[in-house]
């Protein structure tokens, strides 16, 4: 990869995720947005002119045209992800790719291979593994701290959060899953980053929709437009048990929409020979000389930028080594095709 002294992005997708890139992006000094595409006319002259973009196109295609782009971050619905993904790496573009990585393990795989053939970086938009208390913990666990990690709990749990129930995220065709692809993927990738493996053996799941069916357990993530000839046929619960290569274990809950205490709890929880941990709240347990302790999570100086837009232009700058990297993001959309296939089968699926 050539270094420069700064990079234009081009962000894809203006939608709240869209907007975030922008804000995230002109954080860095060496990265300047020099263009947007979205296809929602009214969306696209209202962003570029609140952020002040220059060029704006309905059709990516244009911006991929242009030589002077270097980046493109890409914020748009699931079923975009991977064909969007794919033509700017081949027109040499870096891309910033919002998770999940795609909808299927095969594409991913294609992004995989592209990005290496073009020796352009290509990282999924993993946010949850950037939060300062992950870093630590992850600091800790290679360590040594909580001896060797056997088993974790993974969950992203929602009382009432569906997005946009007749959206494209409750429709299989555009999101090609519900909350385990929108939040399960989350925990999912944050628990393996942590337990510093991503390759899975076999994989048992089990997916519901009980709530998005009724029109029950809509989320403030906009505004739902419930359309009975829009199906939700998406989950919006699931659980999965995960043997990873080397015999440790995940058990990976998300939801969107289920009877709870609480509105929203979502974090991993390490279970070590030595200690356990939490990372929601931050917290190591272990016995101590007396009595068993459970103490906060100690203060590290965190391993790269917590904010995924600045460490991704600082790998460009060679300051930072890549975080995410693609080849963990394909064994997780590998996961997440075992999910659905599992749940599907009612059979455990067994991963190579
Ligand atoms: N990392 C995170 O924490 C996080 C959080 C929420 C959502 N996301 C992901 O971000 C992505 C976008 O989510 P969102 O909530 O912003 O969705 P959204 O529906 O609000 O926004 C998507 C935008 O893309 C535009 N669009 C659709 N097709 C297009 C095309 N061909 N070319 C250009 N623009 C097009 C739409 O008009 C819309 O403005 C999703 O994949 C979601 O999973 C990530």
């Amino acid at each position: 990869m050539k270094k420069k002294s700064f990079y234009n992005v081009a962000v894809v997708g203006a939608g709240a995720i869209g907007q975030y890139h922008i804000k995230s992006f002109r954080k860095h000094p060496a990265a300047r947005i020099v263009a947007l595409a979205e296809t929602s006319p009214e969306r696209g002259r209202e962003v570029a002119g609140r952020f002040g973009i220059p060029d704006l196109d309905t059709d990516y295609r244009d911006v991929l045209r242009r030589a002077e782009i270097d980046i493109v971050s890409i914020a748009l619905p699931n079923y975009l992800h991977a064909p969007v993904a794919l033509a700017a790496l081949q027109a040499g573009k870096h891309v910033m790719l919002d998770k999940p990585m795609a909808t299927n393990a095969r594409d991913a795989a294609k992004l995989v291979a592209e990005a290496k053939r073009h020796r352009r970086l290509l990282m999924i938009g993993q946010n949850q593994r950037f939060a300062p208390t992950v870093q630590t913990l992850k600091q800790l666990v290679d360590r040594g701290a909580l001896g060797e990690v056997y088993h974790a709990k993974a969950a992203w749990l929602r009382r009432s959060g569906i997005p946009r129930i007749g959206s494209w995220f409750t429709q299989k065709q555009f999101a090609g899953g519900g909350c385990t692809y929108d939040i399960g993927v989350h925990v999912l990738d944050q628990t393996l980053y942590l337990m510093g493996e991503f390759e899975a053996a076999a994989v048992s799941a089990q997916t519901y929709a009980k709530f998005g069916p009724r029109g029950q357990g809509d989320g403030s993530w906009g505004k739902s437009e419930i359309d009975p000839r829009k199906p939700f046929d998406v989950d919006d619960f699931s659980v999965a048990l995960i043997k990873l290569r080397s015999g440790r274990t995940v058990l990976l809950e998300a939801s969107w929409a289920a009877h709870q205490r609480v509105q929203s709890s979502n974090g991993t929880q390490l279970f070590g020979t030595a200690a356990g941990a939490t990372t929601h709240p931050p917290r190591l347990f272990r016995p101590g000389r007396k009595k068993y302790t459970v103490e906060p999570l100690p203060s590290l100086p965190p391993l790269v930028s917590p904010d995924r837009m600045v460490h991704f232009i600082n790998v460009l700058l060679g300051r930072e080594q890549p975080f995410v990297r693609p080849e963990e993001s394909l064994a997780v959309q590998k996961i997440l095709d075992a999910i659905y296939l599992s749940a599907a089968t009612g059979r455990e699926v067994r991963l190579r």
